[in-house]
């Protein structure tokens, strides 16, 4: 997608020096920047401390950080890919994609440990470029839903809620929740995007409004709070959220919030659609509320705000001093409030009968 009308994936690995460079998410939108991964830790950190974020980069990044934990390495062996991929996965909990592609890499290397790291290079480009060509389809899939509205109000602007960043930023291109908007303003659909600030970090405020902007699409920043009085009064036709992880019978855990936007969807009959690669499914798991683990991050990103001041980006703390706070990641939206999962292989109703039968082979 574009930035400043150039075109960007999230990451891309560097032939001249054997390096791999990554936007640095955190400073976006006061800068543009990106960082060098040279060694296994500086990935790990990088997913950990946000510098990538959003289930499938997370995954792309851990697939190219196995790749630089062995490529200086003179003898590679079972144990140590294993302990390298185990230390990749502690570094976030909740998206599945991270533990799926490294173990993706681990499984094309196989026993072959002598050419382990050129195999390990090749196998992230295939995590990258699936997550691509994933995000591409869920679009073409995706856009029908847009446009199947935009005919019943007569070409009248479709109005559809986002929720955080799943956006290309959070992938490698298109993103998930927004392919299918990309794809609708290609073909010159009227849309105007709800965007959720999403506390704490401001995923919706900070990256989706800027990626939107970038290109071109129509939208407005709206607090937290702010989609179930949309809702009730007619001005929001669709939902679509992405995905850290899915369960077989369609329970969605997503960033802080998504459910509460499901609950007052579903009180509205508007309808909520989640936008996810086969790569965010945990086959698995079922019960996601009982199953999925979720991610508890620093105090410090609730307890303070990020922002411009005189063309300086200043942190300012806005609450008291000594009240504690919490900071839960992600929560869980049953299959039941979803009205449908966008896939690369086409829309899936939210239940074990349906996963199971579109994913058949992967299970
Ligand atoms: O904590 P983050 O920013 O990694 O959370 C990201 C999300 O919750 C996204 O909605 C999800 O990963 C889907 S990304 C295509």
């Amino acid at each position: 997608m574009q930035i400043d009308n150039k075109h960007y994936h999230t990451i891309w690995h560097n032939s001249e020096n054997d390096t791999v460079t990554v936007i640095d998410q955190r400073i976006l939108p006061f800068r543009f920047e990106t960082i060098e991964l040279n060694t296994i830790e500086d990935a790990w950190h990088a997913i950990a401390d946000m510098i990538v974020r959003g289930a499938p980069l997370i995954g792309v990044t851990a697939a190219y950080g196995l790749w630089l934990g062995i490529k200086n390495e003179s003898v590679v062996t079972s144990e140590l890919l294993k302990a390298k991929g185990d230390y990749l996965k502690s570094s976030r909990p909740t998206a599945v994609n991270l533990a799926i592609a490294v173990d993706q890499v681990i499984d094309a290397i196989g026993a072959d440990y002598a050419n382990a790291a050129e195999i390990a290079l090749k196998e992230a480009y295939v995590v990258k470029q699936n997550e691509i060509d994933f995000c591409d389809a869920i679009g073409e899939h995706g856009v029908k839903l847009i446009e199947a509205i935009s005919e019943k109000k007569k070409g009248e602007t479709v109005n559809i809620l986002t929720h955080c960043n799943a956006g290309w930023l959070a992938c490698v291109d298109w993103g998930t929740a927004t392919a299918p908007i990309y794809k609708a303003q290609l073909k010159g659909i009227d849309i105007h995007v709800w965007v959720d600030e999403t506390r704490p970090r401001n995923q919706g405020a900070k990256l989706t409004a800027y990626e939107l902007g970038e290109q071109g699409v129509s939208h407005t920043i709206i607090p937290d709070n702010t989609g179930g009085h949309l809702m009730q009064h007619g001005m929001v036709d669709l939902v679509i959220v992405g995905s850290d992880r899915t369960t077989r019978q369609g329970d969605v855990a997503n960033k802080i919030g998504t459910y509460l936007k499901a609950l007052a969807a579903s009180d509205n009959n508007v309808p909520f659609y989640v936008a996810l690669p086969s790569t965010t499914f945990d086959f698995n798991l079922k019960d996601g509320v009982k199953e999925i683990p979720i991610e508890q991050r620093d105090g410090a990103e609730v307890f303070a705000m990020e922002g411009v001041l005189n063309n300086e980006v200043v942190t300012t703390r806005i609450m008291p001093e000594n009240s504690p706070v919490a900071n839960y990641g992600f929560d869980v939206t049953p299959a039941r409030l979803v009205a449908g999962l966008i896939t690369e292989r086409g829309v899936c109703e939210a239940n074990e009968t349906a996963i199971t039968q579109m994913f058949n082979d992967k299970i």
